[in-house]
């Protein structure tokens, strides 16, 4: 058995390591729960950091697709986002954003949850530009 064959059962991300965040206490609800909210605003964090550097400048987020919540997110957890860029249009650039954890007591890698993000290039004016030919 190869060390390839060893490693399928290992859950890992997909995409690119886009942004590194500790949740804190000041991201919690009333119930000391993690805000999906505060989740989502990191996703978009790392995204656009990863669109910014295909557009080569400023973007805006113009979609997000619908999300699901597998897993919650605990205050002191190191929250990992990983950005997979899936499709560059004439001024779009869509990307997968995976947001992974680590079990509180297994310590096993856990995905907490995954979402498409899609950016448009615009300039200083706000208007749509053409993505830059890589
Ligand atoms: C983003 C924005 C400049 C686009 O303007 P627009 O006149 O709709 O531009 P277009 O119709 O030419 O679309 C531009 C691109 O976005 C894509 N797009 C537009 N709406 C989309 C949507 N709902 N989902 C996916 N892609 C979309 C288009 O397909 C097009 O892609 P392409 O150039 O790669 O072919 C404008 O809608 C805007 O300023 N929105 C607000 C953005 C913002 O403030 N975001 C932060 C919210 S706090």
């Amino acid at each position: 058995m190869s060390d390839d064959d060893l490693n399928d059962d290992i859950p890992t991300p997909a995409g690119e390591l886009a942004l590194r965040t500790i949740a804190m206490p000041a991201d919690t609800n009333a119930s000391n729960d993690i805000f999906g909210g505060w989740l989502v605003s990191q996703m978009d964090l790392a995204a656009a950091a990863t669109a910014t550097k295909i557009a080569r400048g400023r973007v805006v987020t113009v979609a997000i697709d619908s999300m699901v919540f597998l897993t919650p997110v605990h205050v002191g957890a190191v929250v990992t986002c990983y950005a997979n860029v899936l499709e560059v249009g004439r001024s779009s650039i869509k990307i997968n954003v995976e947001v992974w954890t680590k079990h509180q007591t297994t310590y096993e890698p856990t995905k907490v949850t995954e979402g498409d993000f899609v950016f448009v290039a615009v300039d200083d004016a706000g208007k749509t530009r053409a993505v830059p030919a890589s």
